[in-house]
């Protein structure tokens, strides 16, 4: 490991930053394997560095058999050799904080692949051994333990337990998963485990990362002493608000964080974090806490409709919630989960956009609709206080990709459920970078999932030099946020009922129209419009950043 530039300074960086997501595997494929690559981001850097975010955030580049998409986690302290080496992370991260560009990954502490090297060796070692209490194994029901311990269900349906064969041949003990089957969940009552994470975690910090994005933070705590957890649905609503739950949000998982904790503040400045939780509500706080994480995602935007009244009451709510627990707000419109908001924001009123299958029910969408409220939304939430994430691609404006072949589908959570599984490959393929050539630009390989005929339309080099394009919408608006963000302050003011306006303290003005129809827009300096103006008025849909005089 060489020497790298650290950032340094204000500790309170993250409170306001932007970090873009990377989705590894879908950015940019330099060697031509039709799987993106580190290479590849470092190639970019000039493009990045030209939307003047603050920070990038790569999902998993671990090494991994790709059962969950990298979330399944051969060896956390690596890179998969089909992404790239370690040398070139180094690279990666001393360009990037050359750049002012700071760097988050994704740790999942709830399980690891079954490929990883404790878990082999769990298969192999004798039950009751140590290599097993590393897992959670437990013997099966009935009369040879034929039946799992519980009908738990997995996050990807239908089973959370797995039968294994024993080193001896014979049929054996059951593990527990709540995600794919090849993502055994770690047993964190083990002090190995515990101890190897903080591991993990100092390694990669003292590699120069800012800054971590915790994996279902949420359930590495369990209980499995009394009667063993059964059926459940998945969610927040499901999940006690004591701490007493025996998966999820346990008391004991906080008790974790706050050894985190110790090892983010032991660097200068102290490593971030951010909780990816689906604990309730109002325990959130707890890890967003400066003891615990810093900091918790809030999804509330990525599933809201396109509703004045709903954008308000989760500003509102969430706002309050990081003045509580000392945090700043996290505002997402889209992951690597979930469907595009183009194409969401362009579904028919009310459409249940999560019970949307790939071969299944498949709504139309309404594009014209989407792109404009996907326009108006990302002025919206970067004028809001707070840190503000941003899923590649959505700077382009790219739609959902609806039509992937059956048989090249990757998703677990599609494959696990035949018939039923809502696929998130259509918000994974690799990204246009050119109008025309092999695979958009991405490499010269092809792409690993595959790429619509018109997705050069989409693509960079076809927005680079197009006023009005998503692209140079997005880089206009970040670089102006970057000029005006203020203090953590913000004031409703009163409008018309279309309209949902407010002001930060230095006179930094967002309008936002929520009708089908133009509105007039309010007295002051115009800084930028999501759409031209319609006859002076605020068109549909669309967002106006103003000056007015505070
Ligand atoms: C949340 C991640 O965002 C998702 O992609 C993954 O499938 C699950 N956690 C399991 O790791």
């Amino acid at each position: 490991m060489g020497e790298h530039t650290f950032l340094s300074g204000d500790s309170t960086w993250w409170r306001q930053a932007v970090i873009y997501q990377i989705y590894p595997r879908s950015f940019s494929d330099a060697n031509g394997d039709g799987i993106g690559d580190l290479r590849g981001i470092i190639n970019k850097l000039d493009y990045l560095k030209g939307l003047h975010i603050d920070g990038v955030w790569l999902s998993p580049f671990y090494p991994s058999e790709l059962a969950d998409g990298g979330y399944d986690v051969a060896d956390y302290r690596n890179v998969d050799p089909r992404i790239g080496t370690l040398e070139e992370f180094d690279e990666m991260v001393e360009k990037f904080h050359a750049a002012g560009i700071r760097i988050f990954i994704d740790i999942v502490p709830n399980h690891s692949s079954d490929q990883h090297v404790w878990f082999q060796e769990a298969l192999k070692s004798p039950k009751g051994s140590a290599a097993r209490a590393r897992y959670l194994f437990f013997d099966g029901l009935g009369e040879n333990g034929e039946l799992p311990p519980s009908d738990l269900n997995s996050h990807f349906g239908p089973n959370g337990w797995t039968r294994i064969t024993e080193p001896d041949g014979t049929p054996g003990q059951w593990y527990m998963h709540l995600f794919a089957k090849e993502q055994p969940d770690f047993n964190w009552d083990n002090q190995e485990v515990r101890d190897d994470f903080l591991y993990t975690l100092r390694f990669w910090s003292d590699r120069g990362v800012d800054g971590f994005r915790i994996d279902v933070a949420h359930a590495l705590a369990k209980d499995l002493s009394g009667k063993m957890p059964g059926y459940r649905e998945w969610g927040p609503e499901s999940i006690a608000l004591d701490g007493s739950d025996p998966i999820f949000d346990r008391n004991e998982v906080h008790e974790i964080y706050k050894t985190w904790r110790k090892v983010f503040n032991e660097y200068d400045p102290p490593r971030v974090a951010v909780a990816e939780s689906g604990a309730p509500a109002a325990r959130r706080p707890l890890y967003a806490s400066a003891e615990e994480l810093g900091q918790a995602f809030n999804f509330d935007l990525m599933s809201a409709n396109w509703n004045r009244k709903d954008y308000k009451k989760i500003i509102a709510r969430n706002l309050k919630a990081s003045k509580s627990d000392g945090s700043s707000s996290t505002w997402v419109l889209s992951n690597h989960d979930t469907i595009r908001h183009t194409a969401r924001y362009g579904l028919p009123k009310d459409t249940n956009w999560d019970a949307w299958y790939v071969g299944g029910f498949k709504p139309a969408v309404n594009y014209q609709k989407g792109f404009a409220r996907a326009r108006g939304a990302i002025m919206l939430m970067l004028a809001l206080p707070g840190s503000t994430y941003i899923y590649q691609g959505e700077e382009l404006g790219l739609p959902e990709v609806l039509d992937i072949p059956l048989d090249q589908i990757q998703d677990p959570s599609f494959l696990r459920n035949p018939g039923k599984g809502r696929s998130r490959d259509g918000c994974r393929v690799p990204l246009p970078w050119s109008l025309t050539g092999s695979s958009f630009g991405f490499g010269s390989g092809g792409a690993h999932l595959p790429q619509p005929a018109d997705w050069g339309s989409y693509s960079v080099e076809a927005q680079d030099h197009t006023t009005w394009s998503f692209l140079n919408l997005y880089r206009e608006a970040l670089w102006r946020r970057r000029q005006l963000q203020t203090s953590e302050d913000l004031k409703w003011v009163k409008s018309s009922k279309k309209l949902l306006h407010f002001a930060r303290p230095n006179g930094w003005h967002s309008v936002t129209n929520f009708s089908d129809k133009p509105v007039k827009l309010p007295k002051g300096e115009v800084l930028q419009t999501s759409a031209p103006l319609v006859n002076g008025k605020l068109g549909a849909y669309s967002t106006a950043w103003l000056f007015i005089h505070p």
